[in-house]
């Protein structure tokens, strides 16, 4: 494609990372006997999401949820608006947050405080992308994919005004693009 200027992570490197993610989660919640809930965070998080799960191999179901923030001006309170909701009830579950990226942690601040006021018996997070460098709010994922620098990366998932999200790798586009 030709908007891209650089490709931060190809497809196999992708794959072999939400391999290893998917085994290390394997590892942790094979003996709880409960069974997992994964909450996809629409629409970002939807092709990690469906990656991941296959390479988990202890029983799980999933579920999607939709967000967006207010906007600019009320971003830095971290009020995220819940667009769409999940259909499973968490009440007593096991639950694992599947974001694209943390960038200032706002979003996921905010859905852990949120769920957790539904009595799961856990909460945790997985996160493709993190990019440490950018955070407002204190919190960091249990599981993450790869720490990016400050860049704005688009491909797997991830947008610029709707589009690029089809890339199979995680790309940063000619600066030309996002003017
Ligand atoms: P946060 O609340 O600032 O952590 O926002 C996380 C959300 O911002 C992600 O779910 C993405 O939708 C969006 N976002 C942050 N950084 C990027 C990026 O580099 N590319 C595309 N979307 C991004
Ligand atoms: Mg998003």
């Amino acid at each position: 494609m030709q908007e891209i200027q650089e490709v931060l992570l190809t497809p196999e490197k992708i794959a072999a990372r939400v391999k290893e993610l998917g085994a290390e989660i394997t590892r942790d919640y094979q003996d709880t006997g409960k069974g997992l809930i994964l909450i996809g965070i629409l629409k970002g998080a939807l092709p990690f999401l469906a990656d991941l799960i296959r390479e988990i191999k202890t029983p799980l179901r999933y579920d999607l949820m939709a967000v967006s923030s207010y906007g600019v001006s009320t971003k830095s309170s971290g009020i995220v608006r819940i667009i769409k909701d999940i259909d499973l009830s968490i009440e007593g579950e096991d639950v694992l947050i599947v974001e694209d990226i943390i960038d200032t942690g706002l979003t996921l601040k905010y859905l852990v405080e949120t769920l957790k006021s539904r009595r799961p018996h856990s909460v945790r997070t997985i996160t493709l992308l993190d990019k440490p460098s950018r955070r407002v709010a204190e919190i960091s994922p249990d599981y993450n994919g790869f720490i990016i620098p400050d860049r704005f990366v688009v491909g797997y998932g991830l947008d610029y005004a709707e589009r690029f999200r089809q890339l199979p790798m995680i790309a940063v586009l000619k600066p030309e693009v996002y003017s």
